[in-house]
């Protein structure tokens, strides 16, 4: 029988994350938001992941990515954490040609079907990324450089004791509000009350140690926009009765 070829796209899996030692020479485990499932990577989305990383992928790297290169010119560039399979992304990225989207997602199947829909669109302004996002936050991206960072539907971890899993925590948001240029937005949106309240939580209580201001009238969340397209994981928490909260903060 003959081996199956290990491609790109197969290697990227086991490399979402870097390797971190202490002085004497240990592995560093690290709390992770998210557990890498091994949901089947289908022959089509390793296939987009192969032929298209050249145009739309780009990897992690020690020091800041030059977006005017990357990009070809000097739009906003907007992040998006754990985009899924990418649907609702590349919709933005189609309905906004005015900004240039990155997205970040440590599941390869996602990763892969976010480019085929992406090619199908005929959209331009995406690059993807498949690697932990708060290292590549904390390394590849340029302080006061991004128009906004939006989050959606975050993995809830709804036990107690995983809650330290949780992708939004005070140094998350500090790191994420040092990344954006005055007037970059932060928006998170959840399906989950109590994780709502956490973000709440934590943004009001950074607001004035890092420049960031509410803009919900309400003085917690804004109302559902429009603008922001159904994400797979908001239509399965309609369809379990699940209520939606967004939260938009802006850079002073
Ligand atoms: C609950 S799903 C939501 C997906 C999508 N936003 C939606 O609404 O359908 C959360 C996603 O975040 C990704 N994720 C979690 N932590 C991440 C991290 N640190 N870096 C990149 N992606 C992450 C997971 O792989 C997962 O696909």
């Amino acid at each position: 029988m003959t081996e199956p070829k290990i491609t790109f796209a197969d290697k990227k899996r086991k490399t979402v994350e870097t390797a971190e030692f202490t002085e004497d020479g240990r592995y560093k485990r690290k709390v992770r938001s998210f557990v890498l499932r091994t949901g089947r990577l289908s022959e089509f989305q390793r296939q987009m992941m192969n032929d298209n990383w050249a145009d739309y992928g780009l990897d992690y790297q020690t020091e800041p990515f030059d977006f005017s290169a990357i990009y070809g010119n000097q739009q906003p560039v907007i992040v998006e954490i754990g985009f899924g399979m990418g649907k609702s992304l590349v919709e933005m990225a189609e309905q906004n040609p005015d900004k240039n989207y990155l997205g970040i997602e440590v599941h390869t199947p996602g990763v892969g079907a976010c480019l085929a829909y992406a090619i199908e669109k005929g959209v331009k302004n995406l690059r993807v990324i498949c690697h932990d996002a708060t290292e590549i936050l904390r390394d590849c991206i340029t302080d006061h450089s991004l128009g906004g960072l939006q989050l959606f539907f975050p993995d809830p971890w709804h036990k107690t004791k995983h809650h330290k899993r949780r992708i939004v925590q005070p140094y998350f948001v500090e790191t994420v509000a040092k990344k954006l240029a005055p007037g970059g937005f932060i928006h998170f949106a959840t399906d989950w009350e109590n994780y709502a309240e956490h973000m709440l939580d934590v943004l009001q209580s950074l607001q004035s140690a890092v420049g960031i201001r509410n803009v919900s009238a309400t003085g917690n969340f804004i109302p559902r926009p429009d603008f922001r397209p159904l994400t797979k994981f908001e239509r399965r928490g309609q369809q379990l009765g699940h209520g939606v909260w967004d939260l938009y903060f802006v850079k002073n």
